[in-house]
């Protein structure tokens, strides 16, 4: 089976408490379920993953070219700062998906760009939670569709 990576980076942890209006009531947890049963549909099986630290979240995106099959990643607020993770995204040759529960063109000027999806084959924002089943039929087909 292929495996994907789910990244999502600082502050996911608190959803369901954090910024409602923009988040909605979903925690974590949840999203994590529903990928998990959505890439088993889809015969994938995803890892899930969340980190407040850019360093450890390098350091996963390093690990995809030689164990996973594609990557997921939301990056949240170092979207809009980090070059690293970019750099990161760029050396992994495997489909790439940046997804975004808010839609971060809707929000505050600082958060209209996004640094890493230069890197990314495609972007998903503002569709809350669902942007990662919808993230999981893309990177789906550029997984089958390249092998
Ligand atoms: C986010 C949008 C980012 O601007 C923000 O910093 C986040 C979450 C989103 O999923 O909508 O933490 O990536």
């Amino acid at each position: 089976m292929k495996k994907i990576l789910i990244i999502n980076g600082p502050n996911l942890n608190l959803l369901g408490n954090r910024e409602k209006t923009y988040y909605g009531d979903t925690t974590l947890e949840k999203i994590k379920t529903i990928c998990e049963e959505h890439s088993k549909k889809n015969q994938l099986e995803c890892f899930f993953y969340q980190s407040n630290h850019e360093g450890e979240i390098i350091e996963k995106i390093q690990l995809v070219d030689k164990d996973f099959d594609g990557i997921i990643i939301n990056p949240a607020a170092y979207t809009h700062t980090s070059i690293a993770i970019l750099d990161a995204l760029r050396a992994t040759s495997k489909p790439k998906i940046e997804v975004h529960i808010s839609n971060i063109y809707a929000r505050e000027d600082y958060r209209r760009k996004s640094i890493t999806s230069e890197a990314v084959n495609g972007v998903i924002c503002g569709f809350g939670e669902n942007g990662y089943i919808l993230a999981i039929d893309a990177i789906n087909n550029l997984i089958y569709n390249d092998a």
